[in-house]
């Protein structure tokens, strides 16, 4: 029998996998946000592109209306700052728009200092937990009426290697991540004997981006996967393929 994380890694999406979905991503404007947001338009979806630099937004718009993808919105918005309103005015503009939300890729993250606990200031350990972890839950809380509206959502948060096992200089962020898969966890728990809502993560693991660049500014960018080819696998996680799977953590690129 074929397992799930079988079918994961080897998913191949049809066409139109995401058509008349509405999706949202945070962080749609760079990185893997950005391409994950490109592949779900390509797929048919119409994709909320969140962010907090306007003008890749408008970039990543542009670029979905090239490929002939159903019209995106740009939600731009900085979670290092948003309250509790900014997230209730956030659910009555979508409710307003589209009346539901279909899935949610939890991408954006700060990757805050590579230091010692011993020298790791309490302005950046907040500013790390605040974007990664506290916002996902104001704005998870704040969304669920519309995933409820949905005949079948995926709630989908991103994790991190240091999210399982912490390791030295990785701080806040390996402690956000942590806390981030726990969320998931109790989310895919109260939503078990939904019919309509599943909560999965998936641990992207090493990709090209400005985030690795940064971590790893010793590696050569050309020996790191490319954010492309691990698209299948976020495609599996937020159309109806996988809309008996819950509460999963995923590896895109298990170890060997
Ligand atoms: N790349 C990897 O190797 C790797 C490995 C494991 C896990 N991950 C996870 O995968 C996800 C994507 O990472 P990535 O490598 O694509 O990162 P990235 O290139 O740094 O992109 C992160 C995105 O999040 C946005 N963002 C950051 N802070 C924000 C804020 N305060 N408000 C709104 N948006 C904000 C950024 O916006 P701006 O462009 O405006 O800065 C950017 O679009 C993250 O959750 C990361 O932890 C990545």
């Amino acid at each position: 029998m074929t397992s799930i994380t079988d079918t994961f890694l080897h998913y191949q999406a049809p066409e139109k996998l995401l058509q008349d979905k509405i999706i949202l991503v945070t962080g749609a404007g760079d990185g893997i946000g950005k391409v994950a947001a490109l592949s779900f338009a390509q797929h048919g979806a119409t994709v909320v592109l969140l962010g907090r630099t306007l003008s890749k937004l408008e970039r990543v718009y542009d670029e979905i209306e090239s490929l002939g993808g159903p019209q995106p919105a740009i939600f731009p918005m900085n979670l290092e700052g948003a309250g509790e309103h900014e997230y209730q005015a956030m659910h009555d503009t979508l409710n307003e728009e589209f009346g539901r939300l279909d899935g949610i890729l939890f991408n954006a993250a700060q990757l805050g200092p590579r230091t010692p606990i011993a020298n790791y200031a309490f302005s950046e350990w907040q500013k790390v937990l605040q974007v990664n972890v506290t916002s996902p839950f104001l704005m998870v809380k704040s969304m669920l009426p519309l995933l409820n509206q949905s005949q079948s959502a995926s709630i989908l948060f991103t994790g991190s290697s240091v999210g399982r096992t912490g390791r030295a200089y990785w701080g806040g962020y390996a402690v956000s991540k942590a806390a981030t898969e726990n969320l998931m966890q109790i989310l895919a728990d109260e939503y078990e004997s939904s019919s309509h809502i599943r909560v999965n993560s998936i641990n992207p693991g090493a990709v090209r981006t400005k985030m690795r660049a940064t971590a790893y500014p010793a590696e050569n960018p050309g020996t790191v996967t490319d954010p492309h080819s691990i698209m299948n696998r976020y495609l599996y996680l937020m159309g109806d393929d996988s809309r008996a799977v819950n509460g999963q953590q995923f590896d895109a690129q298990p170890k060997a």
